[in-house]
């Protein structure tokens, strides 16, 4: 997959994206940033890198721990000018990077307290490398928290067909040591008419190549956590609640060097 069209595609998805996860109802607030509250370390006074960090949602989230310094780094400018433009209105301590995080080489190596990294790594062919530099650039004693699109959940993501095209969704099924490019249709599409039916590509990766780049890199995996829907949804939303059950959307891995 090219770089330039993740770069692209999000450039376009940008807007889009910021609308549907700043929804308080959204997966990432009820189950996601739940679960990474419950496990993040002392932040006071520390150095976090948000690796492929968008519009700078958990950036900004981190903020109300009072670290020293919070920075955001994504391949797509698009993202970015969304978190700069926010963070100027906030007067926030973030600041961002446009920057591929497979192009660290040049950040001096334990410069961060907390490396944190959101439905990135999809995006990444090459999951060793990735996590090699990862683990370059963290503290020694230091944090690693990867939130990741739950290789159950991309095992579902259609396969790009001979002829280069993917089939509908109706034919999705999971296809779990299927290494072909995916594609996914955005569920944020429906904020922005611009973009309707648009895809994007990402790659599938199983549960243990995620385990073993991890070990592979130095890190000690600490916890990794699958976190059930809320309870609530089991009142007020049925069928959310028995998707999500079925093929959850997150795995978080705590890990530390
Ligand atoms: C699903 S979004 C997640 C954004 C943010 N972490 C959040 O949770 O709201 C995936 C992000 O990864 C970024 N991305 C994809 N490939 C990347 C790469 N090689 N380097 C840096 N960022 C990348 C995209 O531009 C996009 O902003």
């Amino acid at each position: 997959m090219d770089k330039t069209e993740t770069r692209e595609n999000w450039d376009k998805m940008a807007e889009a994206y910021e609308e549907f996860t700043s929804v308080e109802d959204s997966y990432s607030n009820l189950i996601e940033w739940r679960t990474i509250k419950g496990i993040l370390p002392e932040l006071k006074d520390k150095s976090i890198l948000d690796l492929g960090c968008g519009t700078g949602r958990f950036s900004f989230l981190f903020e109300e721990y009072k670290p020293k310094k919070i920075v955001g780094m994504d391949i797509s400018e698009g993202m970015i000018a969304i978190g700069k433009k926010i963070a100027e209105e906030r007067g926030s301590i973030v600041t961002f990077l446009n920057k591929d995080a497979e192009s660290l080489s040049e950040i001096e190596a334990s410069s961060f307290d907390l490396i944190f990294s959101s439905t990135m790594l999809h995006y990444i062919k090459d999951l060793d490398n990735v996590l090699k530099e990862i683990y370059r650039l963290t503290a020694e004693n230091g944090t690693c928290i990867l939130s990741i699109i739950n290789p159950v959940y991309s095992a579902c993501y259609p396969v790009m067909r001979a002829d280069g095209k993917f089939p509908k969704d109706e034919e999705w099924k999971i296809r779990y040591l299927d290494y072909r490019l995916r594609a996914y249709i955005q569920p944020w599409i429906e904020y922005n008419d611009a973009v309707s039916d648009f895809l994007s590509y990402s790659y599938h990766h199983t549960m243990s190549d995620y385990i073993n780049a991890i070990v592979k890199s130095g890190f000690q995996i600490k916890e990794m956590l699958e976190r059930i829907p809320p309870a609530e949804w089991k009142e007020n939303n049925l069928p959310r609640y028995y998707g999500y059950l079925e093929t959850p959307t997150y795995a978080i891995f705590k890990c530390q060097k």
